[in-house]
């Protein structure tokens, strides 16, 4: 099975996630993983809360697009004001080709305030451009260095 799993994190902790996430992925085939960067983001809480509150895409560096190749698609983003980061909404914006795949949605967060609403946009987003299978996990942003928790979450939701 070849994977892919795109993430923001502005502060490690989507990271810390996503590469538990790869090392899951790898015993199941090979794994690409494509840390994003926001090119234009502020680097201030406020200025950070009130870009991803509108909704505002990020500038990103370039990177791949085409996700026709994979056969799991994971996309990850810390909640910022009960939403997905900025980088994130500019990359669901312009991918390609994940028509009828499975996609796993992930999120980490701090009190868990926004963090459906974050993952039901995303969700009906992707739904829009074709996507029918969703798989979602979120991890608390205390728990994202517990391998053994985020194992756990990654695993259930696999199940599902
Ligand atoms: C600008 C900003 C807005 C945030 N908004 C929320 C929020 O609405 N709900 C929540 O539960 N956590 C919120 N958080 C906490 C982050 O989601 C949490 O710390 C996350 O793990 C950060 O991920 P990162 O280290 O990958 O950037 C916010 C953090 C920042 C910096």
């Amino acid at each position: 099975m070849k994977s892919i799993i795109i993430f923001y994190s502005y502060s490690g902790n989507t990271a810390e996630v996503a590469k538990t996430l790869a090392d899951e992925l790898n015993k199941q085939g090979s794994t690409d993983i494509i840390r994003l960067e926001a090119l234009d983001e502020s680097n201030s809480f406020l200025g950070q809360c009130k870009r991803a509150f509108f909704k505002k895409r990020a500038r990103i560096k370039d990177t791949i697009l085409d996700l026709s190749s994979y056969s799991l698609i994971c996309l990850g983003t810390p909640v910022w004001a009960f939403g997905m980061a900025p980088a994130l909404r500019t990359y669901i914006d312009r991918c390609k080709g994940a028509e009828n795949k499975n996609l796993m949605l992930f999120t980490t967060f701090g009190s868990g305030t926004g963090n459906n609403k974050c993952l039901n946009e995303m969700q009906a987003i992707l739904a829009q451009k074709g996507v029918r299978e969703f798989k979602r996990f979120s991890v608390q942003q205390f728990k994202v260095k517990d391998k053994d928790f985020v194992r756990k979450k990654i695993e259930e939701s696999l199940r599902l």
